[in-house]
């Protein structure tokens, strides 16, 4: 499903000797790898594995004790949420994290806050060109909404959603930062077959489109031997295997770390 002739290029982010803990409990040990421009990355491994604390991380929730992370070129021991935002690094969560009583629109909204130039005090006074540049956001985050085909739940309350529906609008969400990397943990997680065709074929559109890098856990294997350029592998906090798909699959760690071998 990938896309045969696309061009993937420099490494966007890389991640280096990065470790972290939590009291007693290692997380991640020394885990080193990288993203590049355009590429779509599957971070994988079993339950407890250290996916969700590998994207928190990178952008900026978790502040790892050991290893830097280099971004754009940029060197650093850890991330801010803000400055990961800022510099163009868009997530979604495992646990929908939308605003359950507002619109789908408003919910797609919030997530263009760190474009919007115009604060409160400006809106006050210059009423003209705040209003004018709420009607561009607002344009933007309608063609999002066309792009992802959610015209019909475009008013309608989020808490108020089927879950699927609920996946597609926290993407929508994250769409609307125009990011450059965007991190998605566990973007089909309790989905039906077809929801889950329909996010792969969104995830894959997003990729193509935008050239956005993208950066997925996914616990179906079918779905990221279909639209990974390359995968990680984690378990027990270590990386234990970095390739392309079809090199992945046929790993013995890999096979070992899915069926409970001990090491
Ligand atoms: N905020 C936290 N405080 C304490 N321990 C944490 C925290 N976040 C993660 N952990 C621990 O770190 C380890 C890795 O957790 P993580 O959520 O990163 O795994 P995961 O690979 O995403 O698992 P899953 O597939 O179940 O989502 C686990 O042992 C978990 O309990
Ligand atoms: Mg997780």
């Amino acid at each position: 499903m990938s896309v045969p002739d696309k061009k993937i290029g420099d490494v966007l982010l890389k991640v280096e000797n990065i470790s972290l803990s939590f009291g007693g409990v290692k997380a991640l040990t020394d885990i080193s790898f990288e993203i590049r421009e355009q590429e779509v990355l599957a971070i994988i491994g079993p339950n407890g594995a250290g996916k969700s604390s590998m994207l928190n991380c990178i952008n900026g929730f978790y502040h790892p004790q050991q290893g830097t992370i280099t971004y754009r070129g940029e060197k650093r021991k850890q991330m801010r949420p803000h400055q990961a935002a800022t510099q163009g690094i868009a997530r979604t969560f495992q646990n929908i994290a939308l605003f359950k009583g507002m619109s789908t629109l408003d919910n797609i909204m919030t997530g263009r806050l760190l474009k919007m130039k115009a604060g409160l005090f400006t809106s006050a006074i210059y009423k003209g060109p705040a209003e004018r540049e709420q009607i561009e956001h607002r344009e933007f985050c309608e063609r999002i909404i066309d792009f992802l085909e959610i015209e019909a739940i475009r008013k309608v309350p989020v808490g108020r959603l089927p879950y699927g529906l609920q996946k597609r609008v926290e993407l929508a969400r994250a769409l609307a930062a125009e990011p450059t990397l965007l991190l998605l943990d566990e973007p089909m997680a309790g989905m039906n077959l077809e929801e889950k065709q329909d996010m792969c074929r969104f995830i894959l559109d997003v990729n193509d489109e935008f050239g956005t890098t993208i950066c997925l856990i996914e616990h179906d294997m079918g779905v990221v031997m279909d639209i990974s350029d390359r995968v990680v592998v984690l378990d027990y906090g270590r990386k234990i295997c970095d390739g392309v798909p079809e090199d992945v699959k046929n790993n013995q760690a890999v096979i070992d770390a899915y069926l409970g071998v001990q090491h």
